[in-house]
């Protein structure tokens, strides 16, 4: 079958890299894809917001399945799109897309059904906002409600820092139209867990866990980025823990959509915070993480084909995933000044010594080919470099000899992903 795969970054490159090894799949295009994307798969140049253009496309190549990767298309309704063209497509709908587009909806829906999560306010007018904060405890949290490139949450240790970031989202509008409405928010102590998941409208199938890491530096400091580094398992997420997202939070969230409407098919992607009062919904996105994704997937024992199609198909309950009895550590190179300012057009050396070293991978996600044809950095992401081993710590000692392989100008990488596990 033919597959085309909606995206180019990281995440889309592990989505591919796992997507080719079914041997169901004889062809794999990616839209638009990146350098290393471009090893397995055909990039075609069309833009992930062509929602049309990528439908001429996947009809005018018989493409028998699109899978999508990024939010923003899943937000302005790509599935619908293909759906209306007959197209087998991956990925929730517009109006179940809403899980991540608008916290303000998950933030009530989780309130309606019982989900636990931080105690909030929703508010549509910047004085009300502050009023609120007049009488409010600190920290706090605020959030512009819509899609933010996940910079949208300022954590605010003042009341005066609060009023600031309320004039930030809703009056100066630092984050567009997302922030024509804000949830504020309870400021929860404890250890983060993503946990993804696929959907099929009714089923829910928990992949194994991992962690990400948001800020630029290390031990936690500077500014919020897409991810710096993630491993899987995470060693915080118990069997107590799963018990109890398994009772109050995962399948509770599926039947609520579906209660609502609002079916969701494709990703769920659990933002969990393990509190003293139990784990807690930080947020939902819905679609795989990245770079949750360079952890997960290359655990995944099953066809990835096969379980996107269950879910398409509305047969999830026929599945059982399975994931290897090990572990991964992805550090993420990225270019120095990212998330602000950052070069690209760096030519980046050394690539060829992951080919054939077994539990290495270098996901591309912010490279391209210049005009000679050589690969060279694009975006504030460069590469995510993946290891796994039979133990946390054997995959993260694997993961940073492995970033020594590659180089590039600029070149910057955090040095403590995955220390905490350390403390476990
Ligand atoms: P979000 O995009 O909602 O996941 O928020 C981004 C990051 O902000 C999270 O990964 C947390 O580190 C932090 N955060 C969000 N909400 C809260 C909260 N209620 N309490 C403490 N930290 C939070
Ligand atoms: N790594 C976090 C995210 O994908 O949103």
């Amino acid at each position: 079958m033919k597959v085309l795969i909606v995206g180019s970054g990281g995440r889309e490159h592990a989505i591919a890299w796992k997507a080719a090894q079914s041997p169901r799949v004889t062809k794999l295009y990616c839209a638009p894809g990146n350098a290393g994307i471009a090893g397995i798969a055909e990039c075609v140049d069309i833009g992930v917001m062509e929602f049309e253009k990528l439908a001429d496309f996947a009809k005018e190549q018989e493409i028998d399945l699109t899978i999508v990767g990024p939010d923003d298309p899943l937000a302005g309704g790509i599935v619908d799109v293909f759906e209306a063209r007959g197209l087998r497509v991956f990925g929730p709908r517009k109006n179940a897309a809403i899980l991540e587009a608008s916290k303000a909806f998950s933030k009530d829906l989780m309130k309606k059904y019982g989900i636990p999560t931080a105690a909030y306010e929703v508010f549509d007018d910047a004085e009300k906002a502050l009023e609120y904060l007049e009488t409010a405890s600190m920290p706090i949290v605020l959030k512009a409600d819509g899609l933010a490139l996940g910079k949208g949450v300022l954590i605010c240790h003042t009341p005066e820092e609060a009023k600031a970031g309320v004039r930030e989202i809703m009056t100066d509008k630092k984050f567009g139209a997302a922030g024509n409405q804000m949830v504020i928010e309870e400021f929860m102590t404890g250890r983060e867990v993503s946990v993804l998941s696929f959907v099929d409208g009714d089923t829910i199938r928990i992949m194994t866990s991992s962690q990400d890491h948001k800020r630029a530096q290390d031990g936690d400091q500077g500014l919020n980025t897409g991810g710096m580094g993630t491993f899987s398992p995470s060693p915080f997420y118990t069997e107590e823990v799963d018990r109890f997202c398994r009772e109050h939070i995962y399948q509770a969230t599926v039947d609520a959509m579906k209660q609502e409407g609002r079916p969701f098919k494709g990703i769920i992607f659990f933002g969990l915070m393990l509190t003293e009062k139990g784990p807690r919904v930080l947020e939902y996105n819905a679609r795989f993480g990245d770079p949750e994704t360079q952890v997960v997937l290359p655990r995944m024992k099953n066809d990835l084909i096969d379980v996107v199609e269950a879910c398409v198909d509305g047969t999830l309950d026929q599945v059982e995933l399975e994931f290897e009895d090990n572990a991964a550590v992805c550090v993420v190179l990225a270019s120095d000044g990212y998330p602000v300012h950052y070069e690209k057009g760096f030519p980046i050396r050394g690539l060829e010594r992951f080919e054939g070293a077994d539990g290495y991978y270098v996901f591309h996600a912010g490279t391209k080919f210049d005009a000679e044809g050589r690969v060279v950095t694009n975006g504030g992401r460069v590469l995510g470099v993946t290891a796994t081993g039979g133990t946390l710590k054997e995959a993260r000692r694997r993961a940073y000899e492995a970033t020594e392989w590659v180089a590039f100008d600029n070149k910057y990488m955090r040095h403590d992903i995955g220390k905490a596990i350390d403390e476990a």
